[in-house]
């Protein structure tokens, strides 16, 4: 989760001090992570979650909590210079409504794109195939004058290193949901 915040953000997005982030679902796995960094970098963070959440992600750090049971974040959010996309292909649309020209949207739940496609190393036919996949969401993003990227969480232990440092100075606090008896 802390690779996949780190490297949404930091990496691909390339999240600065004084801009604005909308990680969706707050309260997940990454989403709790991800609040937690981009506060730590500087930004403004907007984050989706249900009421019973909004005050958890309020304590990581989120300075716009928008209900997504009852609001619809495209009519409340503009002007973001990043989106953390984990959710469907509909809200990844609509990201791109809210995101100013310039901005990035990294989506860690597809579709997969080209350079993704590179990165593995895949055969043509999976080339060929995730390239149409990606052909809709990254045309739409082109003539809005935003980037898209897919991004799959690459092992680093050099990062993981720096995650653990934070969580360990209590910049980030690892959020546990419930704990099993063994
Ligand atoms: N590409 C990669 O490398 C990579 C790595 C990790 C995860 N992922 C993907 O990223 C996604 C999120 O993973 P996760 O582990 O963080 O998930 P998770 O821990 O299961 O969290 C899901 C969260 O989504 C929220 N949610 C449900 N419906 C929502 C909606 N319509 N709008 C906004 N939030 C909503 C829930 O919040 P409430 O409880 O408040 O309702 C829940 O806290 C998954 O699709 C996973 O497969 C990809």
């Amino acid at each position: 989760m802390g690779l996949t915040a780190r490297q949404a953000l930091v990496e691909r997005a390339g999240l600065r001090k004084g801009q604005k982030v909308f990680i969706q679902a707050g309260s997940g796995g990454v989403g709790t992570i991800a609040i937690q960094l981009a506060k730590h970098l500087g930004a403004t963070i907007a984050t989706t979650t249900s009421a019973a959440n909004a005050d958890l992600v309020k304590s990581l750090g989120a300075d716009i909590v928008v209900d997504y049971r009852k609001d619809d974040f495209e009519k409340v959010l503009s002007g973001y210079d990043v989106v953390l996309n984990s959710r469907d292909g509909q809200t990844l649309e609509k990201s791109l409504r809210v995101l100013k020209p310039g901005g990035a949207v990294v989506s860690i739940s597809g579709p997969p794109d080209p350079a993704f496609a590179r990165a593995k190393r895949l055969n043509p036919v999976l080339k060929l195939v995730l390239r149409l996949l990606s052909a809709g969401i990254r045309r739409q993003a082109k003539r809005a004058g935003l980037r898209y990227s897919f991004l799959f969480m690459a092992g680093n232990g050099a990062q993981l290193a720096e995650i653990t440092a934070l969580i360990e100075a209590g910049v980030i606090r690892p959020v546990i949901d419930r704990v099993f008896p063994f």
